[in-house]
């Protein structure tokens, strides 16, 4: 049994036992969707603290050498940006040194590790979309950290890696933006939201599925391994993402009471982490190797918001 896709890109031959994915973080936002576009024939085991701490290398390995994963996907991090702030030592510790141990882990596995990153490694000086090779320069603790965590993947020798770069992620079973600004919206008259910082929205089920496709596990051959870029397609700032989910919820006839989104500069809403002012990712390099096609933005959160709102009508209806 392989721990890595063959020379024609494929995990598995015909009639093989399932692949064994360990899914690190396995209660996070991202490693749910994971979960929910899962391919057939994979066992997924799912690892997350208190248990399984990217902090302690000696209990990871405890817990993943008697299983023998052949893939570990790697959503597990301390992703409270501005709390890293007041925590960089835990923040390095998860963020910067936590991969690397997994790194060295999948390498004695003999195994593949797919591990994820962030646009906040980038300084948002640019003015086109960042690509792979692009210098990074991280402006928090949490970018600092993110960053280091990647170095220590590529230094720990192990070569059957993909560190993927994703930003302003949300989807379902997570705290996040959409969800932020759906119950704001829902409370307040009036909202104030950011307006000079551009990135891309990324909805979790479609990086979830791209990973998948990465690999090889979801229709093609597995992508060459290294350092790639995913989010959705087109840009927006974080004013004009809030202005999108309030006008689609409202068309879904979800209650919203705000009647005025404000626009509002960055010095006007002090958070402890800065963040880049422009961070939008170039993923050329992905859909170049994978085939796939990239949704924009505006479409995955309307397939989100309709998602979340019949999941919603269901639970009312008791069903
Ligand atoms: N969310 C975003 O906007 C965003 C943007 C760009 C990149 N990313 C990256 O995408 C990945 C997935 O993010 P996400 O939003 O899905 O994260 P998430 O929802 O915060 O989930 C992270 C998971 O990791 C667990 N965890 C934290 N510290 C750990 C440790 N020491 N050992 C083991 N597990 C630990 C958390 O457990 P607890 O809940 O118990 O702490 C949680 O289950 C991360 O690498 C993140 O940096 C996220």
């Amino acid at each position: 049994m392989r721990g890595a896709p063959d020379g024609n890109g494929h995990f598995r031959g015909p009639g093989q036992p399932p692949l064994r994915v360990a899914l690190i973080g396995a209660g996070g936002m991202l490693a749910q969707a994971v979960r929910q576009t899962a391919p057939e024939g994979i066992e997924l085991l799912p690892f997350d603290l208190p248990a399984f701490d990217l902090t302690d290398p000696a209990g990871m390995a405890v817990a993943l050498e008697p299983l023998r994963p052949q893939l570990l996907i790697n959503c597990a991090a301390f992703t409270r940006v501005d709390a890293c702030e007041s925590e960089a030592e835990r923040a390095f510790a998860v963020n910067g040194a936590g991969p690397g141990h997994l790194a060295a882990l999948a390498q004695r596995l003999g195994a593949t590790l797919v591990h994820l990153s962030t646009d906040f490694v980038f300084s948002g000086a640019a003015r086109r979309p960042y690509c792979e090779e692009d210098a990074p320069g991280p402006l928090s603790v949490y970018g600092r950290s993110k960053l280091q965590g990647e170095r220590a993947v590529v230094a720990s020798g192990l070569s059957q890696y993909y560190i993927v770069r994703t930003s302003w992620l949300y989807g379902p079973g997570g705290a996040n933006f959409v969800e932020t600004v759906a119950r704001l919206t829902a409370e307040r008259e009036e909202l104030g939201i950011v307006a000079d910082q551009q990135g891309t929205p990324t909805f979790s089920v479609d990086l979830a599925a791209a990973l998948w496709r990465l690999v090889g596990l979801r229709g093609g051959a597995a992508a060459p391994f290294g350092l790639y870029h995913y989010s959705n397609a087109g840009c927006c700032s974080w004013y004009d993402f809030a202005c999108a989910i309030v006008e689609q919820l409202r068309a879904l006839g979800s209650p919203v009471r705000a009647r005025q989104i404000r626009p509002l500069r960055t010095a006007e809403y002090p958070v402890p982490a800065r963040r880049p002012a422009y961070s939008v990712l170039a993923k050329d390099k992905i859909c170049h190797h994978t085939g796939i096609h990239i949704p924009d933005w505006r479409t995955s959160l309307a397939t989100y918001l309709r998602q979340r709102h019949d999941a919603a009508a269901q639970l009312s209806r008791g069903c």
